[in-house]
């Protein structure tokens, strides 16, 4: 496995591995893997030729008074974990040579942007976008893989490559759940135990409201509050949103039909979780 730095030097091997007519997956990442990101490792194997991850926290789609400081970090641990998983290259950037001094251009996709994590995050899909956009143009890769439990980024990605064409197939792999439930994410390093065992609300109160749709029930209205209620039996959980939109265009529905995106995002201390479900409404 190689490890690189420079940008440079990925383009001109992706360039070399384009010469032969071999298919890149890319997965890219912020580190601190967990089985989450060595799913779509995994998926990335079996789909191509090659497959390059990157490694990067990237400032411009943390807000302000976001952890982007203490986000958790283990280059050492993660470079041993892909090259066990059989990754051909890991990018790992400094933050200089992404963002250069005098860097001033920016993706923004509008709209979607601003529902859900993006009322409370405001610049949070811009700095995604921007990122993913970079990437892509640095890796060319044939196919991009992505966790389901990043719901709204894979939508708001999907969007992008749309929009402006890009040459690239998003490919969305389903939410890796630990035993009780909980969806894996970097961010649950952060919890306190008793944080950490309450945060299983999450994925209870989303499985019953999928039971409860499966038995009939189609308003909107009802299926937010159930999860509400549930959310709320713990008591150190803030809510920041709970809503049930529709799965492709997360718009706003008023009766549950055809894909539907369950969605949360709450609070446990400085901790924001989220997770989601999508559910085939007849
Ligand atoms: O999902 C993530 O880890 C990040 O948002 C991504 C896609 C790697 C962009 O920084």
């Amino acid at each position: 496995m190689r490890v690189v730095e420079k940008i440079a030097e990925i383009k001109s091997i992706v360039r070399s591995q384009k010469r032969t007519e071999k298919t890149i997956g890319f997965v890219p990442t912020m580190g601190y893997l967990h089985e989450g990101h060595m799913s779509l490792v995994e998926t990335s194997l079996r789909h191509n030729d090659y497959t390059i991850m990157s490694i990067f926290v990237n400032p411009t789609q943390f807000g302000p008074n976001e952890d982007f400081e203490r986000y958790p970090r283990d280059l050492d641990g993660d470079l041993k974990k892909a090259e066990l998983a059989g990754v051909d290259i890991v990018f790992i950037p400094t933050k200089e040579e992404i963002y250069p001094k005098g860097y001033k251009t920016y993706v923004n996709v509008e709209g979607i942007t601003n529902l859900l994590c993006g009322k409370s995050r405001p610049d949070h899909f811009r700095g995604v976008t921007t990122i993913v956009n970079k990437l892509f143009n640095i890796v060319e890769p044939d196919k991009a893989y992505f966790g389901q439990k990043d719901a709204q980024q894979v939508a708001v990605i999907r969007k992008m490559t749309s929009d402006l064409n890009l040459n690239v197939e998003i490919v969305t792999c389903p939410t890796i759940r630990e035993d009780d439930g909980l969806a894996m994410s970097s961010r649950n390093a952060y919890l306190s135990e008793k944080d950490r065992l309450s945060a299983t609300i999450l994925s209870k109160s989303l499985f019953e409201a999928k039971e409860l749709i499966n038995k009939g029930e189609r308003n909107r209205e009802k299926i937010i509050d159930f999860i509400i209620q549930r959310i709320n039996t713990e008591k150190d959980a803030i809510i920041d949103y709970v809503d049930a939109v529709d799965g492709d265009s997360l718009e706003q529905i008023d009766f549950l039909k055809g894909n539907v995106l369950l969605a949360l995002a709450v609070k446990f201390g400085q901790t924001r979780l989220i997770d989601n479900m999508i559910i085939a409404c007849e």
